[in-house]
């Protein structure tokens, strides 16, 4: 491939409130590239993409599109220009079929002014067949996995001439299976000369989808080059500015005291005949594919769903969560995936996110003790090294990865006994994520019971003492962490072998 520039952006700057956080930042990305856009939470990825897009505009420097000068004024003269950006927030609509996502807004009509349901349904097919995705333009979105949702919304750019397609963390909630069709898409899509900017903290997909990559830190540039010529680590050690250990984690002994027991759990249709236990100080991990049932499972033990039969023990006794309000009360605590839908409250501040579950710490005579809160609050951006410069200012407008941290110090606020992870690393940049990891370590050695659910092997493994790997509802395998590998994780995960090895 030859090697033809098709963006630049030059020494572009960008403060919010009088604070810095592109400081003359430069992007060159070639024709037909799928380009890495790297760097830690809150290096400035999203805001130099918001730039691109039309989303924002930057304080100085330049953006060229194969020589031209474009000025991105906002989002439609971005478009207008071939660019278009898919954010995690997808925009299509799930009670409408693909052909009429494709053409919302610009439907073909025939010549009495009727929509030519016929003609968009064939550019839709034939879109999608350049594509190499099978799905009919008759097909209800909402019938769809999450994946083929990004391909709609990306066929949709194609149709409007996008040459240049922005993804910010495009599998951060898709499934192993889903990846891989993401993946395939892109190389297609990669053929048809198409560039694409891909930013992601999984240094796994970069080194497989990614030609060539950029380094953001803290608003700066810290380094570019072609991805095959480094190592992981080398791009790692750009990124946080030192290499980033893999080793297991080493356990302190658990306690005796049993916290929680779940005996013969069931939920029509969603899993079956669950049993474990968690000890205090003990970090226990639940895994496998998409549809194993895990998050369900949990959901159930926090008092989201209702229905289910079989015993939830905590602390030995017998309680019946049907309320989240009962799990609190019992010192559950319960960080559920996708913050966006799940967790986080959009309008509220970075610090009222943070004291929410634990309110009743905060009052004061019916007040809220706001030099309190400031307090903690202090504690948890120390902590966990939250980026946020004045914490009261909404939560959209924190960095993803900080929005996550921000999350966990609302459970650990809340002081729970029991703590139940669902993703916790969800959009974390990889030195977060060994502090993270850290923390969670020393929750245990607290004596809290932990509970993680991953579909990262890899975390998993690092992590935790006891491993459950389940498969369409049911636990198929349990493993003593120190023993435990990749490769017979996933034998586990796909179904491909069942058995129960005991836990010791
Ligand atoms: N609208 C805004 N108002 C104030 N500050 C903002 C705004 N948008 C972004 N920031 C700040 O700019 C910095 C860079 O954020 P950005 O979202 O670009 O990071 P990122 O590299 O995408 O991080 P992540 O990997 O966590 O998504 C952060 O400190 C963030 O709080
Ligand atoms: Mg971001």
């Amino acid at each position: 491939m030859e090697n033809k520039v098709y963006l630049e952006m030059r020494n572009i700057k960008k403060s919010f409130n009088g604070v810095k956080v592109l400081k003359g930042v430069s992007l060159q990305v070639q024709k037909g590239e799928v380009h890495a856009l790297l760097g830690e939470n809150g290096a400035g990825k999203s805001t130099l993409m918001n730039i691109l897009g039309g989303v924002h505009q930057p304080d100085s420097g330049s953006i060229t599109i194969e020589g031209r000068d474009v000025k991105m004024s906002d989002p439609r003269e971005s478009k207008a220009n071939g660019v278009s950006f898919i954010h995690q927030e997808l925009n299509v609509v799930p009670d409408l079929m693909v052909y009429e996502n494709l053409f919302l807004g610009t439907e073909i009509k025939n010549k009495f002014g009727f929509l030519n349901v016929e003609e968009m349904c064939r550019q839709t097919a034939d879109i999608l067949g350049r594509l190499g995705v099978e799905i009919h333009p008759k097909n209800y979105v909402r019938e769809l996995d999450n994946s083929y949702k990004q391909f709609i919304e990306i066929a949709k750019s194609l149709l409007h001439k996008s040459e240049l397609i922005i993804m910010d963390e495009p599998t951060s909630s898709l499934a192993d299976h889903e990846v891989e069709r993401l993946f395939t898409f892109i190389r297609n899509l990669k053929e048809t000369g198409v560039s694409i900017i891909y930013i992601s903290h999984k240094l796994k997909e970069i080194e497989e989808i990614c030609d060539r990559f950029t380094v953001l830190r803290d608003g700066e540039l810290a380094g570019a080059g072609i991805v095959k010529e480094f190592k992981l680590d080398q791009i790692t050690k750009l990124m946080v500015g030192k290499a980033i250990s893999n080793e297991r984690f080493e356990h302190k002994e658990s306690q005796e005291a049993v916290l929680l027991e779940v005996n013969n759990l069931s939920s029509e249709g969603l899993y079956k005949n669950i049993n474990f236990s968690v000890k205090a100080g003990e970090v226990v991990g639940f895994t496998g594919l998409a549809g194993d049932g895990r998050t369900e499972l949990f959901e159930s033990i926090f008092g989201y769903r209702k229905k289910y039969t079989g015993q939830i023990k905590v602390r030995g006794q017998v309680l019946k969560i049907d309320h989240p309000q009962k799990a609190v009360k019992a010192k559950i605590g319960f960080v559920p995936k996708n913050r966006k839908e799940n967790a986080i409250i959009k309008d509220l501040s970075v610090i009222h996110n943070m004291s929410l579950s634990s309110l009743s710490k905060f009052n004061r005579n019916g007040l809220l003790d706001q030099s309190l809160e400031r307090k903690r609050f202090r504690h948890y951006k120390d902590l966990l090294n939250i980026k946020v410069h004045d914490p009261n200012i909404t939560i959209d407008k924190l960095s993803g990865g900080n929005q996550q941290k921000v999350m966990l110090a609302k459970w650990l606020e809340a002081d729970p006994d029991i703590l139940i992870f669902d993703n916790p690393t969800q959009g974390i940049d990889v030195g977060a994520k060994q502090e993270i990891y850290e923390q969670i370590l020393a929750l245990a050695a607290m004596g809290k019971a932990i509970i993680i659910l991953s579909s990262e092997a890899p975390e998993i493994l690092r992590l935790c003492q006891s491993i459950y790997v389940m498969y369409q509802g049911e636990i198929v395998s349990s493993f003593n962490g120190n023993r435990a590998t990749e490769d017979m994780i996933m034998s586990y995960a796909t179904g491909a072998k069942r058995e129960d090895e005991q836990i010791g």
